[in-house]
């Protein structure tokens, strides 16, 4: 089949603005969008920008607005999108050159969230490893899938309108904590959720549930972390 992909190009050493190409290539229905990248890349125009690494949906690098909506590339086929495809960086982040946007500001709030275990009380005196139970651990199971490639921080209309909303991303990343047995730090955590940037910038938009290949129910976690803010329950 005959696959025509738009892309959003822009180089900031020649281009005061960004513009379209169009490329059209022989491909299957069952090529990954970052398949056709990669064709794009070899054999039409080796400056054409993206990031890639795992190309199996693990290393979440490849976030990207496909036909106008958050998806990865490498687990997109042409059949889910069409042969028509345009390809846009992700919103709301500055872009860098091509598809590659600046990933700082998010990883900045990611960093915010304290990201890892804070407990300072003594180890079991027989030396073992904090236990937890099964039901504890489903606790937060789901947002432990995160993989960080901001597509739904990226799609969120209240990150694009105040970019310094810590956004869906950075609260999973919260909740993972929050709820979490054997962690002490939830009420930080949740002191930073209830600042003007936290959690109060969420209108459930639902834009991020949609967004997460991860199939993260992003609203619902953002929905239990505000209820732990007014009730103090982690339960
Ligand atoms: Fe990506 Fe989902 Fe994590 Fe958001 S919650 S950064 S969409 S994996
Ligand atoms: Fe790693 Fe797509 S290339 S998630």
């Amino acid at each position: 089949m005959e696959i025509t992909i738009k892309i959003f190009r822009y180089n900031p050493e020649k281009d005061k603005r960004g513009h379209y190409e169009t490329y059209k290539l022989e491909g299957d229905e069952n090529d990954r969008v970052l398949d056709v990248l990669e064709y794009v890349k070899g054999m039409e125009d080796g400056t054409l920008s993206f990031r890639r690494s795992c190309a199996h949906g693990v290393c979440g690098s490849d976030a990207m607005r496909i036909n106008g909506r958050n998806h990865l590339a490498c687990k997109t086929l042409v059949r889910d999108v069409g042969a028509n495809i345009t390809v846009e960086p992700v919103l709301g982040l500055k872009v860098q050159k091509d598809l590659i946007v600046d990933m700082d500001p998010f990883f900045d709030n990611y960093k915010k969230m304290l990201p890892y275990l804070i407990n300072d009380s003594p180890l079991p005196a027989d030396g073992r490893e904090r236990l937890q139970s099964p039901e504890d651990r489903a606790r937060f199971d789901e947002s432990t899938k995160c993989i960080l490639c901001a597509a739904c921080t990226t799609s969120c209309p209240s990150y694009w309108a105040n970019g310094d909303y810590y956004g869906p991303a950075a609260i999973v990343t919260a909740h993972r904590f929050i709820f979490d047995s054997r962690d002490e730090g939830a009420g930080q955590r949740l002191q930073l959720m209830a600042e003007t940037d936290g959690v109060a910038r969420c209108h459930t938009a639902y834009n991020c549930t949609e967004a997460c290949p991860r199939d993260i129910k992003i609203t619902k976690a953002i929905g239990e972390v505000k209820m732990a803010m007014v009730t103090g329950k982690l339960k």
